[in-house]
């Protein structure tokens, strides 16, 4: 079989990817020329790991190839995927614009039967929407069908969520586009991973669904945190012991600063969006979303509220960090990838520039990414060089290579002890006992 992936993004190249390791004949279409011809030459546009491989593999053997031809593409392909961004706009809801063009582009070339997937997340109703648009611009009497494929995988480990995922939506009213996407997902079957085939509008509200429950769970431990600083409950215990009932299981219940990414914050705003243009009330996910803005700001002034006593009668101005040097560990969203999108980090940031401090930054791979943001704060060579002289370290992503740091060389080289460990990597007392002023997210008053 032969499809295309218009939209080469992370979800659209670790599709084409993925696709083409399974041995379908893939081309992955970008409007942005230089993405492709980088992508020709064998440079991966982000980082993902294990995807390099996985690309210049299937690139070598003939199967997966590069384009922004879109006309090709949709002549050689049965299977279209649609996999371009569906950014916020300012009132929450999902920008549908690089959809609409997509749909009209592929109207332009259809000459015979296709089926047409969005893999973007859209909002209920958006298959229609393909539907009537493709219908409308179409150049000659084509039959096609609309599949809603909702794509669930996780950046830092979306190679192994879409080999092995937990399940595959497939949403059609058409029987033989059903049969078309079963067919292409066959090596799934073979491991028995469960297929849930439903109709357009279902398949669309299960990924905002899911992100919304999964951002509620988040945005609930976080609040059971702040609780837990005022009565002297430990959070990461208390998380345990939820996790180990059946019913709530342990993911998504780890305390930290928000939320962020390219999907939580602009998924849960949009299905917002889409229940109250229903006249529905989501109470929860509204909770959600303003539970997940307090963290972010509420963490910000912790490390401003730290420093008070010494800035005395200046602690209530806004920039109370002048002459203060914080040194950041991690800016991407999550480990793992060198995503920056709605990172805390990046808002964290923000908020103690306001407050006049300098920054040391450091990550292992998202640094690049940020320079683009943050063009004026210091970037550092490693965890190290970031502590170098600062008078707090704050690490926001949880990165493999934090979970272990020399405590003695780091105290050594700040100025003053202040930890403030956003990720509860560290254990309270022996940061204690080792001379720090350490401070985390749910596990102590200090
Ligand atoms: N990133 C994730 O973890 C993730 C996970 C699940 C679902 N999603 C959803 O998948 C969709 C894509 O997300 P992403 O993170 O891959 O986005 P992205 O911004 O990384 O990639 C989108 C790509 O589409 C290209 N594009 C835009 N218009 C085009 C056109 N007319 N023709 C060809 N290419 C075009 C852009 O140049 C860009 O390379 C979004 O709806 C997102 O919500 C993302």
């Amino acid at each position: 079989m032969h499809i295309s992936i218009i939209g080469t993004g992370y979800v659209g190249l670790v599709t084409g990817a993925c696709f083409s390791e399974f041995g379908v004949f893939v081309t992955c279409i970008d409007k942005d020329k230089n993405k492709i011809e980088s992508l020709k030459n064998g440079v991966i546009p982000f980082y993902e790991p294990g995807l390099d491989d996985l690309v210049k593999r299937n690139f070598k053997q003939g199967r997966l190839k590069f384009s922004t031809d879109i006309g090709e593409a949709v002549e050689e392909s049965l299977v279209i995927f649609i996999a371009v961004g569906t950014p916020p706009r300012g009132d929450g809801s999902a920008d549908l614009s690089y959809v609409d063009n997509v749909a009209k582009e592929i109207a332009n070339h259809i000459k015979s039967y296709k089926v047409i997937v969005t893999k973007s997340t859209v909002p209920v109703g958006t298959g229609e929407r393909i539907r009537k648009t493709i219908s409308q611009h179409l150049k000659e009497e084509v039959n096609f069908d609309i599949v809603s494929n909702p794509e669930f995988l996780r950046e830092g480990a979306a190679i192994e969520d879409f080999m092995r995922p937990n399940r595959v939506v497939i949403g059609t009213r058409s029987q033989q586009a059903a049969a078309i996407m079963k067919d292409l997902y066959r090596p799934l079957y073979l491991i028995e991973t469960p297929f849930v085939i439903t109709n357009i509008e279902t398949a669309e509200l299960i990924k905002y669904a899911s992100n919304s429950f999964l951002a509620t769970k988040i945005s609930f431990i976080n609040e059971m945190a702040n609780l837990c600083e005022k009565v002297g409950a430990d959070v990461n215990v208390v998380a345990k012991g939820m996790g180990l009932d059946r019913r709530i299981g342990p993911k998504f219940l780890h305390a930290g600063p928000g939320f962020g990414g390219s999907c939580f914050p602009k998924d849960t705003k949009a299905l917002l969006k889409i229940a109250s243009e229903h006249n529905v009330e989501l109470g929860i996910v509204n909770a959600a979303i303003k539970a997940n803005e307090n963290q972010i700001a509420w963490t910000t002034e912790k490390i401003k509220n730290a420093f008070k006593a010494q800035k005395g009668s200046r602690a209530e101005e806004q920039k109370n960090l002048t002459g203060i040097t914080i040194a950041i560990l991690g800016l991407s969203f999550k480990p793992n990838t060198d995503d920056i999108r709605e990172s805390p980090a990046i808002s964290i940031i923000q908020g103690l520039l306001n407050a006049d401090a300098n920054i040391r930054a450091y990550d292992p791979v998202a640094m690049d990414n940020t320079k683009a943001v943050l063009p004026d704060i210091t970037y550092c060579n490693d965890a190290y060089d970031a502590c170098n002289g600062a008078d707090a370290v704050v690490i926001i992503t949880e990165w493999n290579q934090f979970r272990n740091l020399e405590m003695e060389r780091i105290k050594q080289l700040l100025k003053q002890p202040y930890f403030f460990d956003l990720r509860n990597i560290y254990e309270p007392q022996k940061m204690q006992a080792l001379g720090f002023k350490y401070y985390s997210v749910g596990r102590s008053a200090l």
